[in-house]
Protein backbone atom coordinates (compact mmCIF):
# COMPACT_ATOMS: atom_id res chain seq x y z
CA UNK A 1 0.00 0.00 0.00
CA UNK A 2 1.53 3.31 -1.07
CA UNK A 3 1.99 5.82 1.82
CA UNK A 4 1.40 9.31 1.01
CA UNK A 5 1.96 12.37 3.12
CA UNK A 6 -1.00 11.79 5.04
CA UNK A 7 -1.69 10.58 8.67
CA UNK A 8 -2.33 7.17 8.68
CA UNK A 9 -5.39 5.27 10.94
CA UNK A 10 -5.93 1.78 11.27
CA UNK A 11 -9.40 0.26 12.65
CA UNK A 12 -9.33 -2.74 13.61
CA UNK A 13 -13.10 -4.00 13.44
CA UNK A 14 -15.24 -2.93 10.47
CA UNK A 15 -18.48 -3.18 11.87
CA UNK A 16 -21.02 -0.68 13.14
CA UNK A 17 -18.54 1.67 14.96
CA UNK A 18 -15.31 0.96 13.03
CA UNK A 19 -16.77 1.61 9.33
CA UNK A 20 -18.49 4.46 10.80
CA UNK A 21 -15.62 6.01 12.78
CA UNK A 22 -13.71 5.32 8.91
CA UNK A 23 -16.11 7.32 7.42
CA UNK A 24 -16.06 10.34 10.09
CA UNK A 25 -12.50 10.33 9.43
CA UNK A 26 -12.39 10.04 5.64
CA UNK A 27 -15.05 12.94 5.39
CA UNK A 28 -13.04 15.04 7.43
CA UNK A 29 -9.93 14.31 5.33
CA UNK A 30 -8.58 13.63 8.75
CA UNK A 31 -5.83 10.67 7.51
CA UNK A 32 -5.73 8.16 5.55
CA UNK A 33 -7.90 4.70 6.70
CA UNK A 34 -7.09 1.28 6.92
CA UNK A 35 -9.47 -1.19 7.94
CA UNK A 36 -9.22 -4.54 9.00
CA UNK A 37 -11.75 -7.48 10.13
CA UNK A 38 -11.38 -10.88 10.11
CA UNK A 39 -14.66 -11.35 7.92
CA UNK A 40 -13.66 -12.10 4.52
CA UNK A 41 -14.84 -9.37 1.70
CA UNK A 42 -16.74 -7.25 4.41
CA UNK A 43 -13.77 -4.39 4.89
CA UNK A 44 -12.79 -4.32 1.42
CA UNK A 45 -16.49 -3.81 0.35
CA UNK A 46 -17.38 -1.02 2.96
CA UNK A 47 -13.88 0.82 2.18
CA UNK A 48 -14.93 0.26 -1.81
CA UNK A 49 -18.17 1.93 -0.50
CA UNK A 50 -16.44 4.85 1.13
CA UNK A 51 -14.13 5.38 -1.55
CA UNK A 52 -16.36 5.45 -3.90
CA UNK A 53 -18.29 8.47 -1.82
CA UNK A 54 -14.92 10.11 -2.10
CA UNK A 55 -15.59 12.07 -5.53
CA UNK A 56 -19.14 13.70 -4.09
CA UNK A 57 -17.52 14.79 -1.08
CA UNK A 58 -14.01 16.61 -2.55
CA UNK A 59 -11.95 14.40 -0.79
CA UNK A 60 -8.86 12.69 -1.65
CA UNK A 61 -7.87 10.22 1.74
CA UNK A 62 -7.15 6.62 0.79
CA UNK A 63 -9.72 4.28 2.58
CA UNK A 64 -8.89 0.22 2.38
CA UNK A 65 -10.08 -2.67 3.77
CA UNK A 66 -8.52 -5.69 4.47
CA UNK A 67 -8.32 -9.33 6.75
CA UNK A 68 -4.20 -8.40 6.50
CA UNK A 69 -2.73 -7.34 9.53
CA UNK A 70 0.23 -6.35 7.90
CA UNK A 71 -1.62 -3.23 5.95
CA UNK A 72 -1.99 -1.36 9.50
CA UNK A 73 2.54 -0.79 9.58
CA UNK A 74 3.29 2.91 9.92
CA UNK A 75 -0.39 3.41 11.49
CA UNK A 76 0.04 6.65 13.81
CA UNK A 77 -2.85 5.68 15.57
CA UNK A 78 -4.68 2.37 15.75
CA UNK A 79 -8.04 2.20 16.96
CA UNK A 80 -9.72 -0.96 18.32
CA UNK A 81 -13.35 -1.61 18.03
CA UNK A 82 -13.00 -5.28 17.46
CA UNK A 83 -15.30 -6.96 19.59
CA UNK A 84 -18.61 -8.71 20.05
CA UNK A 85 -21.38 -5.82 21.10
CA UNK A 86 -24.02 -6.71 24.06
CA UNK A 87 -27.34 -7.96 23.29
CA UNK A 88 -30.95 -6.48 25.23
CA UNK A 89 -30.33 -7.13 28.88
CA UNK A 90 -27.02 -7.69 29.03
CA UNK A 91 -23.96 -5.43 30.84
CA UNK A 92 -20.88 -3.88 29.52
CA UNK A 93 -19.32 -6.66 32.01
CA UNK A 94 -20.86 -9.76 30.44
CA UNK A 95 -18.94 -9.43 27.30
CA UNK A 96 -15.21 -9.91 29.29
CA UNK A 97 -14.16 -13.37 28.41
CA UNK A 98 -15.20 -13.32 24.96
CA UNK A 99 -13.73 -9.44 23.71
CA UNK A 100 -10.55 -10.19 25.83
CA UNK A 101 -9.95 -13.62 23.54
CA UNK A 102 -10.72 -11.25 20.75
CA UNK A 103 -8.27 -8.30 21.88
CA UNK A 104 -5.07 -10.84 22.61
CA UNK A 105 -5.49 -11.57 19.03
CA UNK A 106 -5.64 -8.19 18.31
CA UNK A 107 -3.37 -6.75 20.37
CA UNK A 108 -0.34 -9.85 19.25
CA UNK A 109 -0.65 -8.25 15.67
CA UNK A 110 -0.37 -4.40 16.57
CA UNK A 111 2.47 -5.53 18.72
CA UNK A 112 3.92 -7.08 15.50
CA UNK A 113 2.74 -4.34 12.89
CA UNK A 114 2.04 -1.38 14.32
CA UNK A 115 4.14 -1.20 17.48
CA UNK A 116 4.60 2.79 17.47
CA UNK A 117 0.83 3.50 16.70
CA UNK A 118 -0.85 5.59 19.39
CA UNK A 119 -4.21 2.85 20.54
CA UNK A 120 -7.56 4.22 21.36
CA UNK A 121 -9.54 1.01 22.94
CA UNK A 122 -13.21 1.02 22.19
CA UNK A 123 -13.99 -2.58 22.49
CA UNK A 124 -16.22 -3.17 25.84
CA UNK A 125 -16.04 -3.46 28.59
CA UNK A 126 -13.61 -0.38 27.70
CA UNK A 127 -11.54 -0.09 30.77
CA UNK A 128 -10.96 -4.32 31.47
CA UNK A 129 -9.91 -4.60 27.30
CA UNK A 130 -7.89 -1.32 27.22
CA UNK A 131 -6.00 -3.66 30.33
CA UNK A 132 -5.62 -6.68 27.92
CA UNK A 133 -4.33 -4.85 24.98
CA UNK A 134 -1.74 -2.51 26.99
CA UNK A 135 -0.38 -5.66 28.65
CA UNK A 136 0.34 -7.45 25.42
CA UNK A 137 1.36 -5.32 23.02
CA UNK A 138 3.43 -3.11 26.38
CA UNK A 139 3.50 0.36 24.83
CA UNK A 140 4.76 3.00 27.11
CA UNK A 141 0.78 3.87 28.93
CA UNK A 142 0.43 7.36 27.47
CA UNK A 143 0.01 5.80 24.73
CA UNK A 144 -2.69 3.81 24.70
CA UNK A 145 -6.15 5.14 26.13
CA UNK A 146 -10.11 4.13 26.02
CA UNK A 147 -13.07 6.31 25.04
CA UNK A 148 -15.24 6.49 26.88
CA UNK A 149 -15.58 9.80 28.83
CA UNK A 150 -16.25 11.44 25.62
CA UNK A 151 -19.45 9.45 25.07
CA UNK A 152 -20.85 9.16 28.12
CA UNK A 153 -20.36 13.36 28.57
CA UNK A 154 -22.06 13.96 25.43
CA UNK A 155 -24.79 11.52 25.87
CA UNK A 156 -25.30 14.05 29.43
CA UNK A 157 -24.88 17.32 27.45
CA UNK A 158 -27.26 16.29 25.39
CA UNK A 159 -29.55 15.26 27.96
CA UNK A 160 -29.42 18.66 29.57
CA UNK A 161 -29.35 20.50 26.39
CA UNK A 162 -33.40 19.00 25.47
CA UNK A 163 -33.86 20.06 28.79
CA UNK A 164 -33.07 23.44 28.97
CA UNK A 165 -34.15 24.26 24.78
CA UNK A 166 -30.25 25.48 24.56
CA UNK A 167 -27.22 24.57 22.27
CA UNK A 168 -25.85 21.44 22.89
CA UNK A 169 -22.39 23.29 22.39
CA UNK A 170 -23.37 25.47 25.19
CA UNK A 171 -23.40 22.34 27.98
CA UNK A 172 -19.83 21.85 29.54
CA UNK A 173 -19.84 18.38 31.70
CA UNK A 174 -17.52 16.18 33.57
CA UNK A 175 -18.35 12.41 33.47
CA UNK A 176 -15.81 10.41 35.38
CA UNK A 177 -14.92 6.80 36.10
CA UNK A 178 -15.69 3.25 34.67
CA UNK A 179 -17.65 3.33 31.14
CA UNK A 180 -20.61 1.21 33.22
CA UNK A 181 -23.05 1.79 35.85
CA UNK A 182 -20.65 3.09 38.18
CA UNK A 183 -19.92 6.40 36.22
CA UNK A 184 -19.58 9.12 37.72
CA UNK A 185 -21.07 12.66 35.96
CA UNK A 186 -20.52 15.42 38.32
CA UNK A 187 -23.36 17.82 38.09
CA UNK A 188 -21.23 20.37 40.21
CA UNK A 189 -18.53 20.86 37.35
CA UNK A 190 -21.12 21.01 34.66
CA UNK A 191 -22.21 24.45 33.74
CA UNK A 192 -24.32 26.24 30.83
CA UNK A 193 -23.19 29.09 29.52
CA UNK A 194 -21.19 29.45 32.64
CA UNK A 195 -23.88 28.88 35.07
CA UNK A 196 -23.19 26.10 37.36
CA UNK A 197 -25.88 23.10 36.65
CA UNK A 198 -26.93 22.89 39.72
CA UNK A 199 -28.58 26.49 39.70
CA UNK A 200 -30.17 25.91 36.53
CA UNK A 201 -32.63 22.61 37.42
CA UNK A 202 -33.89 20.74 40.69
CA UNK A 203 -31.86 17.85 42.02
CA UNK A 204 -34.55 15.35 41.05
CA UNK A 205 -34.22 16.25 37.62
CA UNK A 206 -30.69 16.42 37.78
CA UNK A 207 -30.52 13.20 39.23
CA UNK A 208 -32.86 11.92 36.55
CA UNK A 209 -30.48 13.17 33.92
CA UNK A 210 -27.33 11.52 35.55
CA UNK A 211 -29.44 8.12 35.59
CA UNK A 212 -30.78 8.46 32.05
CA UNK A 213 -26.70 9.06 31.38
CA UNK A 214 -25.49 5.97 33.31
CA UNK A 215 -27.77 3.54 31.69
CA UNK A 216 -27.27 5.58 28.37
CA UNK A 217 -25.84 2.46 26.29
CA UNK A 218 -28.64 -0.26 27.43
CA UNK A 219 -31.51 2.59 26.30
CA UNK A 220 -30.05 2.35 22.56
CA UNK A 221 -29.33 -1.25 22.88
CA UNK A 222 -32.83 -2.04 24.20
CA UNK A 223 -33.84 0.24 21.04
CA UNK A 224 -31.68 -1.52 18.61
CA UNK A 225 -32.60 -4.79 19.29
CA UNK A 226 -29.87 -6.17 17.50
CA UNK A 227 -26.18 -4.62 18.47
CA UNK A 228 -25.25 -1.22 20.44
CA UNK A 229 -24.42 2.29 19.84
CA UNK A 230 -22.19 3.43 16.93
CA UNK A 231 -22.99 6.90 15.82
CA UNK A 232 -21.79 8.95 18.97
CA UNK A 233 -19.53 6.49 19.91
CA UNK A 234 -17.88 6.62 16.67
CA UNK A 235 -18.02 10.56 16.66
CA UNK A 236 -16.17 10.34 20.52
CA UNK A 237 -13.31 8.11 19.31
CA UNK A 238 -13.14 10.62 15.97
CA UNK A 239 -12.56 13.77 18.68
CA UNK A 240 -10.02 11.54 20.35
CA UNK A 241 -7.90 10.72 16.76
CA UNK A 242 -8.30 14.40 15.82
CA UNK A 243 -6.81 15.86 19.08
CA UNK A 244 -3.94 13.32 18.55
CA UNK A 245 -3.15 13.71 14.92
CA UNK A 246 -3.79 18.26 15.53
CA UNK A 247 -1.97 17.92 18.67
CA UNK A 248 -4.44 20.28 19.92
CA UNK A 249 -3.68 19.36 24.09
CA UNK A 250 -7.25 18.99 24.42
CA UNK A 251 -9.09 18.84 27.96
CA UNK A 252 -11.04 15.24 26.78
CA UNK A 253 -12.18 12.50 29.24
CA UNK A 254 -10.54 9.18 28.41
CA UNK A 255 -9.67 5.86 30.12
CA UNK A 256 -6.06 6.68 30.91
CA UNK A 257 -3.48 4.56 33.09
CA UNK A 258 -3.58 6.16 36.45
CA UNK A 259 -0.32 5.95 38.50
CA UNK A 260 -1.53 7.30 41.95
CA UNK A 261 -3.71 10.22 40.54
CA UNK A 262 -6.81 10.67 42.77
CA UNK A 263 -5.35 7.49 44.65
CA UNK A 264 -5.65 4.98 41.76
CA UNK A 265 -3.18 2.96 41.03
CA UNK A 266 -2.61 1.22 37.76
CA UNK A 267 -5.85 0.87 36.13
CA UNK A 268 -7.46 2.64 33.02
CA UNK A 269 -10.32 4.79 34.51
CA UNK A 270 -12.41 7.84 32.84
CA UNK A 271 -10.67 10.74 33.93
CA UNK A 272 -9.86 14.20 32.11
CA UNK A 273 -6.54 14.14 30.09
CA UNK A 274 -4.67 16.36 27.71
CA UNK A 275 -4.35 14.66 24.33
CA UNK A 276 -1.98 15.71 21.97
CA UNK A 277 0.82 14.37 19.79
CA UNK A 278 1.96 12.12 22.43
CA UNK A 279 -1.23 10.47 23.20
CA UNK A 280 -2.18 11.21 27.10
CA UNK A 281 0.15 13.86 28.12
CA UNK A 282 -1.19 15.13 31.09
CA UNK A 283 -3.83 13.33 32.98
CA UNK A 284 -5.86 16.30 34.42
CA UNK A 285 -6.71 16.32 38.11
CA UNK A 286 -10.11 17.85 39.00
CA UNK A 287 -10.44 18.81 42.85
CA UNK A 288 -12.92 16.70 44.11
CA UNK A 289 -15.33 16.75 47.25
CA UNK A 290 -14.79 13.79 49.45
CA UNK A 291 -18.52 11.80 48.08
CA UNK A 292 -16.57 12.44 44.70
CA UNK A 293 -13.93 10.73 45.19
CA UNK A 294 -15.06 8.34 46.84
CA UNK A 295 -17.83 7.45 43.78
CA UNK A 296 -14.60 7.54 41.77
CA UNK A 297 -12.87 5.29 43.78
CA UNK A 298 -16.06 3.00 44.33
CA UNK A 299 -16.09 3.13 40.14
CA UNK A 300 -12.49 2.08 39.94
CA UNK A 301 -12.61 -0.70 42.83
CA UNK A 302 -15.65 -2.31 39.43
CA UNK A 303 -12.64 -1.86 36.89
CA UNK A 304 -10.53 -3.53 39.38
CA UNK A 305 -12.68 -6.50 39.49
CA UNK A 306 -13.12 -6.89 36.05
CA UNK A 307 -8.86 -6.39 35.90
CA UNK A 308 -8.62 -9.39 38.45
CA UNK A 309 -11.34 -11.57 36.26
CA UNK A 310 -9.06 -10.76 33.16
CA UNK A 311 -6.37 -12.34 34.99
CA UNK A 312 -8.30 -15.11 35.78
CA UNK A 313 -8.82 -16.19 32.26
CA UNK A 314 -5.24 -16.90 32.37
CA UNK A 315 -4.61 -15.58 28.79
CA UNK A 316 -2.25 -12.60 29.35
N1 LIG B 1 -9.75 -9.03 14.32
C1 LIG B 1 -10.40 -8.10 13.60
N2 LIG B 1 -11.74 -7.89 13.66
C2 LIG B 1 -12.45 -8.66 14.48
C3 LIG B 1 -11.86 -9.66 15.28
C4 LIG B 1 -10.45 -9.84 15.18
N3 LIG B 1 -9.81 -10.78 15.89
N4 LIG B 1 -12.85 -10.26 15.98
C5 LIG B 1 -14.01 -9.65 15.66
N5 LIG B 1 -13.78 -8.69 14.73
C6 LIG B 1 -14.74 -7.80 14.08
C7 LIG B 1 -16.07 -8.47 13.72
O1 LIG B 1 -15.94 -9.29 12.57
C8 LIG B 1 -16.98 -7.26 13.50
O2 LIG B 1 -17.02 -6.87 12.14
O3 LIG B 1 -15.14 -6.72 14.91
C9 LIG B 1 -16.33 -6.15 14.34
C10 LIG B 1 -17.21 -5.62 15.43
O4 LIG B 1 -18.27 -4.95 14.82
P1 LIG B 1 -19.80 -5.04 15.30
O5 LIG B 1 -20.15 -6.46 15.59
O6 LIG B 1 -20.61 -4.26 14.33
O7 LIG B 1 -19.76 -4.29 16.72
P2 LIG B 1 -19.74 -2.71 16.98
O8 LIG B 1 -21.13 -2.23 17.16
O9 LIG B 1 -18.88 -2.05 15.99
O10 LIG B 1 -19.06 -2.68 18.42
C11 LIG B 1 -17.71 -3.06 18.59
O11 LIG B 1 -17.35 -1.56 20.41
O12 LIG B 1 -18.92 -0.24 21.43
C12 LIG B 1 -18.18 -1.42 21.53
O13 LIG B 1 -19.51 -2.91 22.88
C13 LIG B 1 -19.08 -2.63 21.58
O14 LIG B 1 -17.39 -4.25 22.05
C14 LIG B 1 -18.19 -3.70 21.02
C15 LIG B 1 -17.30 -2.94 20.04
Amino acid sequence: MARTGRPKVSVIGAGHVGATLAMRIAESGLADVVMVDIVEGMPQGKALDLSEARPILGQDVTIVGTNDYALIEGSDIVVTTSGVPRKPGMSRDDLIEINSKIAKDVATNLKKFAPDAIIIQVANPLDAITYVIAEITGVPKNKIMGMAGILDTARYRYFIAEELGVSVKDVFGVVLGGHGDSMVPLPRLTTVGGVPLPELLPEEKIEAIVERTRKGGAEIVSLLKTGSAYYAPSAATWEMVKAILRDEKRILPVAAYLNGEYGIQGLFVGVLAVLGKEGVEKIWEVPLKPDELEALKKSADHVKALVEKVDALGIL
